[in-house]
């Protein structure tokens, strides 16, 4: 089953960590880095993932774009997401996905926070 996964990780790089370790375990899953990216054709993949960490509570604006221009009507998604509080999150997504017709197959989240670095 092939899976797109379109995430923005622009804090830590926490969601990049992420959603690379499920990229490397399985070859069937293609990254897509919504910073960079704009127009994408999803038709071909069986699921989409939006990842992304939490910014004020909401999805970064790069992913919620993302979905708004590229996804197509009646696609299987599901959503991961990093963030300080252990809190749905998806709202700012699942507003996105009204005008698409998408089956939402579930989320999963970490909670992580990294407040600062530590340089000696
Ligand atoms: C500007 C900013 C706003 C944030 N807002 C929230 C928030 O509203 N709720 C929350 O739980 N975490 C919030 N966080 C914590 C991040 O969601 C968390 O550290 C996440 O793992 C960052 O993901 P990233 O490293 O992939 O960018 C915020 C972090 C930053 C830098």
């Amino acid at each position: 089953m092939t899976t797109a996964i379109i995430y923005a990780s622009t804090h830590n790089g926490n969601t990049e960590k992420l959603v690379k370790a499920i990229a490397d375990k399985h070859p069937d899953v293609t990254l897509i880095d919504a910073t960079t990216s704009k127009e994408v054709d999803l038709s071909k993949y069986d699921v989409v993932c939006f990842a992304s960490g939490i910014y004020a509570g909401k999805f970064h604006q790069s992913v919620l774009n993302f979905a708004s221009v590229n996804l197509p009507q009646d696609k299987d998604v599901f959503f991961i997401y990093t963030s300080a509080m252990n809190t749905d999150f998806t709202k700012s997504i699942k507003k996105v996905l009204e005008r698409k017709n998408a089956t939402v197959l579930g989320r999963f989240m970490r909670k992580l926070l990294i407040l600062c670095k530590y340089t000696p």
